[in-house]
């Protein structure tokens, strides 16, 4: 294997963790970001963001030499064989994804542009966004030296991020030219793994189509839930029975509150921005985003259906994150729950293993925060489940039912299995399937 100069630009997920990897098969590889602070701190060895294993796997490339961390990103572009782009493309106002910091960079790759260049595109951008790099960088170069554009985007899902990347399933590689193609398809080679040659433009389109279809998997199992709450059916029996068919497939398929992540929400709105720009009425995908949006409207409504009102009730709301394994907020349900859940009245405790921190950023102090599980669920009139962290999924509920004022659980992720709640006498609420209710009637509930 060719020993590649890789520089990666933005220190973000995509970018610290495509970079670690590309070190860790034995490229030389230099991160690079305009924050000196989130450089300083990964010069020092401490993670921008909480990945399991990134830390470990940042520690031990720096050792062996192969991975280096700047803010001098003119240098780190001058120094490259291969630069990767993997800066934010933030949710704009319209729903269009902000390409504020892929322009920003392509005009420093035009300035810097010292010899022959691969120039790939990690970031998820619109379609065209690589002819607009190439446009920028030819403008802002002196020189008239060559270079290729690439889009090769990225489909790591966080908290397994490593996992993602070294075990890749696939690599989309749509290259400007044969030459550039034959190269990045060599740097993936020891992922060992299938890699489609597209035009730039289709892997473009690749990225979207693939989060909007998950992402319409998802609002569709939601859609069912909801239908079966109406007629008695269970969503859960409903995922397994249609998941064995192989078209359709197991994954994607767990109802719950929605959506949220730093793809899924931004994704499913550009290409809404997209088709509705190129004249075309994506209903589908509107409809999937407002579905996703109800789901959180509809779980509250649930919360104060078993309460009777939200009016001075404590609740005890179970995981921040958008998922388990991360601290990341993005689009978390919580932002969403939260604020909805206080609008009515409750005052909200709030608990989460890893994300308190950056949900203090997101949700300031409309809640209190726990770092223990059982002190949030003390004395609270009901507990509301948000995220499926493995501390959650094992909660001790006879411990849990000691402690609530109200034996009451609100689960926006189907983890317990209905026999056992009704074993412990719970009123139990979850997504899509039977409400189980206490062998008495609680006071106030529904
Ligand atoms: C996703 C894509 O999976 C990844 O390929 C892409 O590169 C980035 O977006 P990620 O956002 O890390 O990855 O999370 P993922 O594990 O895919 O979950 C996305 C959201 O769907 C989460 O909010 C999760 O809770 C929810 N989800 C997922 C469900 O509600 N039910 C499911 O069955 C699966």
């Amino acid at each position: 294997m060719e020993v590649r100069k890789i520089t990666v630009i933005g220190t973000g997920y995509v970018g610290l963790v495509s970079g670690t990897c590309f070190a860790e098969i034995g490229h030389e590889v230099t991160c690079c970001d305009i924050n000196e602070e989130k450089i300083s701190l990964l010069r020092q060895g401490n993670m921008p963001i909480y990945e399991p294993g990134l830390k470990e796997l940042v520690h031990k490339n720096v050792s062996e030499k192969r991975l280096y961390f700047t803010s001098n990103i003119a240098k780190a572009i001058q120094a490259a064989d291969i630069i990767y782009i993997a800066v934010g493309t933030p949710m704009s106002q319209t729903g269009e994804a902000d390409l504020t910091f892929v322009k920003q960079v392509a005009k420093t790759i035009g300035e810097n542009l010292n010899g022959y260049k691969v120039i790939v595109t990690k970031s998820t951008v619109p379609v065209g966004t690589g002819r607009l790099v190439a446009s920028l960088i030819r403008t802002h170069s002196q020189s008239s030296q060559p270079f290729d554009i690439v889009s090769n985007p990225e489909f790591l899902r966080e908290g397994v991020a490593i996992q993602d990347t070294m075990n890749m399933e696939r690599a989309i590689i749509g290259a400007s030219s044969e030459k550039a193609f034959q190269i990045i398809a060599e740097v993936h080679k020891p992922f060992n793994t299938k890699i489609v040659q597209t035009s730039v433009e289709t892997a473009e389109m690749i990225k979207y189509a693939a989060n909007a279809f998950l992402a319409t998997k998802l609002s569709f199992i939601n859609d069912i839930a909801n239908i079966c709450e109406r007629v008695g059916a269970d969503v859960t029996k409903v995922s397994e029975g249609i998941g064995l068919d192989k078209r359709i497939g197991h994954q994607f398929l767990q109802a719950g509150v929605g959506f949220g992540g730093s793809c899924f929400p931004k994704d499913t709105a550009a290409l809404h921005h997209i088709a509705k720009t190129y004249g075309y009425d994506f209903k589908l995908i509107d409809a999937v985003i407002e579905t996703n949006f109800n789901q959180r409207v509809f779980f509250v409504e649930k919360v104060e259906a078993a309460l009777g009102s939200l009016q001075g009730k404590i609740i005890s709301v179970l995981g921040l994150s958008f998922k388990p394994n991360t601290d990341d907020m993005r689009y978390a349900p919580s932002l969403d729950v939260i604020p909805l859940l206080r609008e009515k009245g409750a005052i909200v405790k709030a608990y989460d293993p890893i994300a308190i921190e950056e949900a203090k950023k997101h949700i300031g102090y409309q809640c209190t925060y726990f770092e223990d599980l059982y002190e949030t669920i003390e004395n609270a009139d009901a507990c509301v489940i948000l995220t499926d962290w493995s501390e959650i999924k094992e909660l001790d509920l006879v411990k849990v039912k000691s402690l609530l004022r109200k034996p009451i659980i609100i689960d926006g992720r189907n983890l317990f299995d209905l026999n056992t709640m009704h074993e412990h006498d719970f009123m139990y609420v979850s997504i899509g399937r039977p409400v189980v209710r206490t062998k008495t009637p609680i006071q106030d509930a529904i």
